[in-house]
């Protein structure tokens, strides 16, 4: 009976054809249950996507499991989709491990309607400054800058795995404006908060929550995917301890953060009708915590291992931001007017480290189409940015580092079309402004105090990325050199 069962499951896999909906975009041919799965390497399946963009065209479909799925590639599609047809392709999916995790709460895998577009409103007006109380985001992001040159300071000469630092100093960056408290970079606290970010990530969309999308009758099972869950209720139980703490120090209307505004805003609309209450708004401070942390340290890592690794480019920047900061002691995010170069070297960066790559799926909130394909509602869309941050015929040097592609023939900074990598239309990346201040602030501040080379017994830079949904740089070792006193700013930088 045994052998009558496998060749059922053979008969099965070679002779039930799954049928993609009239008019869907064409792909593969998919197997009973796995879909294409095993025609994407789990690696790297973005080199996958490329050979099948270049058989099927720039949109095509995909299953994942037994659910249709259909990649976008390309400026053109990738806009048509995300902008030109914003409000039908701006719901997510609510099949995947992530949507069960966050129950459609907070703002990243909200599903399109009130809620989302409230969190999202109240988040980018509160960002934006109204409300965080006497310290503005430029402030909050300075003051971690200096930490990070303080522990800089220490591997002067020598060097460092510069991995831990980013990532903690990001994370402090969002715990300030969210929770008003940065940490040491040794406190217990951030430093477990930060393992269970880290090994969430990791798990959340690997080959177990694959497993769990695919075969929802092994949910109840006690797999390694139960651990994801309990990681998240852990990073919640977290976020709650710190609500119930500034709950009871709170002065009403006297916000120091944004979680004191979210509890004025509970306080505003508590009359009935509103979206706001203690469950998103624990959902929403994890969402920027998880959303803003890794994508900002990947992509400074990136950014250092490519500078680092071409030092004419690092000095051109070096020699502009002396200049232009001349006799101050901080730099601001309005001098980055005064800086086509150091601009296009940090977009080109961010280009490069291409860190979101495949964006965070959407859905379609109703039956739409894309070029002469239809799509049904409900449809997984996956927008393929690496494909337009690498697409021939919209850089210069679509393959290569080289800040060119950020500057016209007079030097000055354009930014084209194709420079995706938040994503574009109604669910636009929120963190986008954040990030570039961040990224220009911390960036700017390293490269006119420090000299970064690579480290003599470093081997071969290797500039391959780990894929993921955040993808980064392989460890390397950051060499850190302190700049000779005529190229230093005459005024130190600031004191933590
Ligand atoms: C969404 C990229 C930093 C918060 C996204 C998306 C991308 C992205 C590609 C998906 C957009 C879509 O669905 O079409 C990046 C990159 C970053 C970065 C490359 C850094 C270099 C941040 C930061 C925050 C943040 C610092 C924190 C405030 C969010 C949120 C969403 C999002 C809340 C969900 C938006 C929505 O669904 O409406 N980001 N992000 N991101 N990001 Fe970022």
């Amino acid at each position: 009976s045994v052998v009558l069962l496998w060749l059922f499951i053979l008969l099965l896999f070679f002779f039930i054809r799954v049928r993609r909906p009239k008019n869907f975009p064409p792909g593969p041919r998919p197997l009973p249950i796995l879909g294409n799965l095993l025609q994407l390497d789990p690696v790297n399946p973005l080199k996958n996507l490329e050979g099948l963009k270049r058989r099927y065209g720039n949109v095509f479909s995909l299953y994942i499991g037994s659910r249709p799925a259909v990649v976008l590639n390309g400026l053109e599609v990738v806009r048509e989709a995300l902008v030109t047809r914003a409000a039908e392709y701006a719901g997510r999916p609510t099949h995947m491990m992530v949507s069960h995790l966050f129950k459609g709460k907070g703002i990243v895998m909200a599903n399109y309607g009130s809620s989302w577009r409230d969190h999202r409103r109240f988040a980018l007006t509160t960002l934006r400054n109204f409300g965080l109380g006497k310290r503005s985001m430029e402030e909050r992001i300075l003051e971690e800058v200096s930490h990070i040159c303080t522990e800089l300071e220490s591997s002067a000469g020598g060097s460092m795995d510069p991995q831990h630092l980013f990532h903690l100093a990001a994370s402090n960056i969002i715990c300030s404006l969210i929770f008003g408290e940065r940490f040491e970079y040794d406190d217990p606290v951030i430093l477990t908060l930060i393992q269970r970010l880290e090994e969430f990530t990791k798990e959340a969309i690997g080959p177990w929550a694959m497993l769990y999308e695919i075969m929802p009758v092994l949910r109840p099972l006690p797999l390694p995917f139960r651990n994801v869950f309990h990681k998240f209720d852990q990073m919640k139980e977290h976020i709650k301890k710190v609500v119930t703490k500034h709950k009871s120090s709170r002065v009403a209307g006297e916000p120091r953060d944004l979680l004191d505004c979210y509890l004025d805003q509970i306080d505003k609309t508590a009359d009935g009708g509103s979206t706001f209450n203690d469950t998103q708004m624990v959902s929403l401070l994890l969402d920027l915590f998880i959303a803003g942390t890794d994508t900002t340290s990947n992509t400074l890592r990136s950014a250092m291992l490519y500078l680092m690794t071409n030092q004419h480019v690092q000095d051109r920047c070096h020699r502009e931001i002396a200049e232009v900061l001349e006799g101050r002691a901080d730099a601001s995010f309005e001098d980055r007017h005064a800086m086509p170069y150091v601009q296009a070297t940090i977009h080109e960066a961010q280009r490069m480290s291409d860190t979101v790559p495949l964006s965070v799926f959407h859905t379609t909130c109703s039956n739409t189409q894309i070029h002469s394909y239809q799509l049904p509602q409900g449809t997984t869309v996956i927008p393929n940015l690496s494909s337009v941050l690498h697409e021939e015929g919209q850089w210069k040097f679509p393959h290569e580092f080289n800040p060119e592609n950020f500057l016209n023939e007079v030097g000055e900074f354009v930014k084209p079309e194709a420079f995706l990598p938040f994503s574009a239309g109604s669910r636009v990346c929120l963190g986008e402004g954040l990030a570039r201040m961040e990224l220009f602030l911390v960036l700017v501040t390293l490269l006119r105090r420090y000299r970064f080379v690579w480290p003599e017994d470093g081997g071969v830079p290797d500039f391959s990325l780990i894929f993921g949904g955040t993808q980064s740089p392989k460890p390397y070792r950051l060499g850190v050199r302190l700049r000779s006193s005529e190229e230093l700013p005459t005024v130190s930088t600031r004191e933590p």
